[in-house]
Parts: C-alpha cells; sequence; structure tokens
C-alpha cells in the first residue's frame, strides 16, 4: 500500500437515498483515510444524483445491487472494516399500501448483511439503522433505549424486527452491531415525498399541501447533518450491543411546521387540506437522547435556521425535484392513489374535516 492511501474500508448501504447520500458525502469530507463502497438498488428512492459529487471521487465507488442478494452484498461485507446500513423502504403511507418490499428490504435485506458479517474477519462496526418509530406512539414524556419496542405499523414493524435481529446478532454471533434510532430527519435530498419536501415543492408551485387528521400529531425534528455527526461519534465511540437514540430536541406539531414552511414561502394558510388521518397514524415520537450526549454531541442546527436553509435548498434545487414530481411516473402513480387524481382538493373531504378546514 502506498502511504497515504485509504486504510479505512467503509460499506454504505442505501448510499443513494436522503441520508446515506448526506453520510457517505460526510464520511469523504471528514476522514481522508476512508474509502467508502455504496450498495444501493437504486429504488424509487435512490438517486445517483445525489452522490454526483463524488461519483470521480478515488476514495468512493458506487455499486448497484440489493442488500437482500447475498451474492452481491457478502463479500462486500466481509471486505469491510465498517458498515452502516441505511438501505431500507422507509415510507410509512407506503407500507399501508403494501407491505412485501418492507419485509425483503428492512428485514430479510438486513438478515442477509448481518449473517455475511458474521463471517467477516476485519470488520470492527456494524452500525443498523433503526428508528424511533420502533417505540411506538409516546403519549407523555420520552422513549429510552430501555423502554419496549411497540412498532404500530408495517415499516415501524419491518425496521422493528431488523433492530432486534441485529441485536441478537450481537448477542449469539458478537457481530460489532450498533444499533441507531433516530427521530424525523430534514435537510437537502429528501425524496418529495415525506412531510418537508413535499409541503416545500407543493408550496412552492402555489399546490395544497395534505395535512393528514388535525394536524396535531407531533415529530421531533434532526437536521440530517446533525445525524451523520452522531453516526460519525458512534462508529468511534460507541459501545457494541448498545442502542443509541440521537434526537434533534425539536418537537414540532405538523399543523405548526405547516404554518412555518408557509410563511417561509410567503404563502397563504389556505394551501392547507387537511384530508383523511393516516390510518395507525403515531401522535408523538419523543426521544430520550442523554445516553448520546453523554459520549458529547449535541446538534448545531437550530430548528428555524436549518429549516429555513432546506427550504432554500429546493427553492434553489429545482432541478433535483422537479423531474420526481411532473415526469416520474411512479412517483405521479404514488401521489394520485394517496392523494387522489389531481391531488388533494376540500371536495374529497368529509364533512368534519371540512370544518376542520375552515379552523386551520
Ligand atoms: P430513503 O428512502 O431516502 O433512501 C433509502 C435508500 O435505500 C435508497 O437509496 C434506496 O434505493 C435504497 N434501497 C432500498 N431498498 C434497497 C435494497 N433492497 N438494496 C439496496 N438499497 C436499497 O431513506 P432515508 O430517509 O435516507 O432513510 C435511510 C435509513 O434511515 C432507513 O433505514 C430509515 O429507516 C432510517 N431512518 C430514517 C429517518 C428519516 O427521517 N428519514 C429517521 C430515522 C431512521
Ligand atoms: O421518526 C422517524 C421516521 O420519520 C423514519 O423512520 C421514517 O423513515 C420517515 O419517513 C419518518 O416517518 P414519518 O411518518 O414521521 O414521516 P412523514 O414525513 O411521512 O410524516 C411526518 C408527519 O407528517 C406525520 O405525522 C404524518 C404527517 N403527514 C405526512 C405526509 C406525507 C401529513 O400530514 N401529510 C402528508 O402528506
Amino acid at each position: 500500500m502506498v502511504k497515504g492511501d485509504p486504510t479505512v474500508e467503509v460499506l454504505v448501504t442505501g448510499g443513494a437515498g436522503f441520508i446515506g447520500s448526506n453520510f457517505v458525502l460526510h464520511a469523504l469530507a471528514t476522514h481522508p483515510d476512508w474509502r467508502v463502497t455504496t450498495l444501493d438498488k437504486l429504488t424509487y428512492a435512490g438517486r445517483t444524483e445525489n452522490l454526483r459529487d463524488v461519483m470521480d471521487d478515488p476514495r468512493h465507488r458506487f455499486i448497484q445491487g440489493d442488500v437482500a442478494d447475498a451474492a452481491v452484498a457478502g463479500p462486500l461485507v466481509r471486505d469491510a472494516d465498517i458498515v452502516v446500513h441505511f438501505a431500507a423502504e422507509t415510507h410509512v403511507d407506503r407500507s399501508l399500501h403494501e407491505a412485501g418490499a418492507f419485509i425483503t428490504t428492512d428485514v430479510y435485506g438486513s438478515f442477509v448483511l448481518l449473517d455475511a458479517a458474521r463471517h467477516a474477519q476485519r470488520l470492527r462496526r456494524f452500525v443498523q439503522i433503526s428508528t424511533d418509530e420502533v417505540y411506538g406512539s409516546v403519549e407523555t414524556g420520552s422513549s429510552t433505549e430501555h423502554d419496549e419496542v411497540k412498532p404500530r405499523n408495517p415499516y415501524a414493524a419491518s425496521k422493528a424486527g431488523a433492530d432486534r435481529l441485529a441485536y441478537s446478532y450481537w448477542a449469539t454471533h458478537g457481530v460489532p452491531v450498533i444499533i441507531t434510532r433516530a427521530s424525523n430527519n430534514y435537510g437537502p435530498r429528501q425524496f418529495p415525498e415525506k412531510i418537508i419536501p413535499l409541503f416545500v415543492t407543493n408550496a412552492i408551485d402555489h399546490l395544497p399541501v395534505p395535512l393528514y387528521g388535525d394536524g396535531r400529531h407531533i415529530r421531533d425534528w434532526l437536521h440530517v447533518e446533525d445525524h451523520c455527526r452522531a453516526l460519525d461519534l458512534l462508529i468511534e465511540r460507541g459501545e457494541c450491543g448498545e442502542v443509541y437514540n440521537i434526537g434533534g430536541g425539536n418537537e414540532v406539531p405538523n399543523i405548526d411546521l405547516t404554518h412555518r414552511i408557509l410563511e417561509l414561502l410567503n404563502r397563504p394558510r389556505s394551501l392547507i387540506e387537511p384530508v383523511q388521518d393516516r390510518q395507525g397514524h403515531d401522535r408523538r415520537y419523543s426521544v430520550d437522547t442523554t445516553k448520546l450526549r453523554a459520549l458529547g454531541w449535541t446538534p448545531r442546527h437550530p430548528f428555524a435556521d436549518g429549516l429555513r436553509a432546506t427550504v432554500d435548498w429546493y427553492r434553489d434545487n429545482e432541478w433535483w425535484w422537479r423531474p420526481i414530481k411532473e415526469t416520474d411516473t411512479a412517483y405521479r402513480d404514488y401521489y394520485e392513489a394517496q392523494y387522489g387524481n389531481e391531488g388533494p382538493h376540500k371536495s374529497d373531504l368529509s364533512a368534519e374535516a371540512s370544518a376542520k378546514a375552515e379552523e386551520l
């Protein structure tokens, strides 16, 4: 090996998605001694343009492949010092329409990687990216890592299955697993099916923003860069076999989030369209991050600044999202199935929801 060559082999699954791509960019910028391999199937949510800045970087290689395909994924895991496993089907609403892919990717795909990790000689960390959704709806207080796992939708259940499977590979086979449960991420390059990019891009185009139910559901917003910094720290200092919550400490009801987005874009509140609630909609997520903070992490992005920068990113990068929303038939089919033929309209609403629309 030539002096100065990267010495740490890092496998990032799902690196062409939202958080994965932010992590790949962060990793290459922060660790000159890392060589990163991205393994991504390029589903509807995976986009090579998310990695365009590093596609020619000699310290990065991109492999299109399925984590559930042992012939492809196995050798990559066995050559790695660090695995950061993001690849998943990630959208709750899609899991309500069709849960099969969530089982094959989130559960079975995680199994394939973990099983390969049993025979990996140089592996020192396998980071299983789980989610705060595994705790289920949190009525009061905040979830600690010792709390029961009570997922309430097929996405969350598939993530909980993988989360516990990863733990079992540590407990039984000694695979150096760390499990992370992050709250809702926001930032650049999030696929425009999730609330922030969907509402921002709709509002830019003066289209209605479909708010589920009474709009009082609460999510804790974590800037994706703060998430990446937490993962970095956990790779270095996290303890194997342990679970770590990662949260931004920004609990915001959806209706307030919507008002802020409309304000930032100078759009009227009349764009808000209360639509039928999500089935099994978790009322609130909230994680206690004491364990992570004890290792020295604190979030750096105040929510107001992070949201403004995110809105600006979508305003400045129409090249990224407009083709998805306007010409990607898979996206348009999904949007129609979810929100109706031409998107949400007040006329589609029940009498109860229409009354709510007037209140908001
Ligand atoms: P995303 O949907 O933007 O990206 C998922 C990526 O995984 C895509 O690039 C997709 O092509 C890839 N992928 C899907 N199936 C695959 C397969 N079988 N093989 C290989 N690649 C495959 O998701 P995201 O929001 O970036 O989430 C990344 C991870 O973080 C997921 O595990 C998710 O459960 C977890 N998470 C997300 C959030 C959030 O708020 N977005 C919060 C906590 C945890
Ligand atoms: O909490 C972590 C989870 O956050 C991750 O594990 C998931 O991968 C990620 O998708 C996200 O899940 P949510 O279901 O919380 O995110 P979503 O953006 O879909 O919804 C956020 C809130 O906004 C939720 O209360 C539902 C509401 N919502 C969402 C959409 C898409 C609406 O009111 N209208 C919408 O059109």
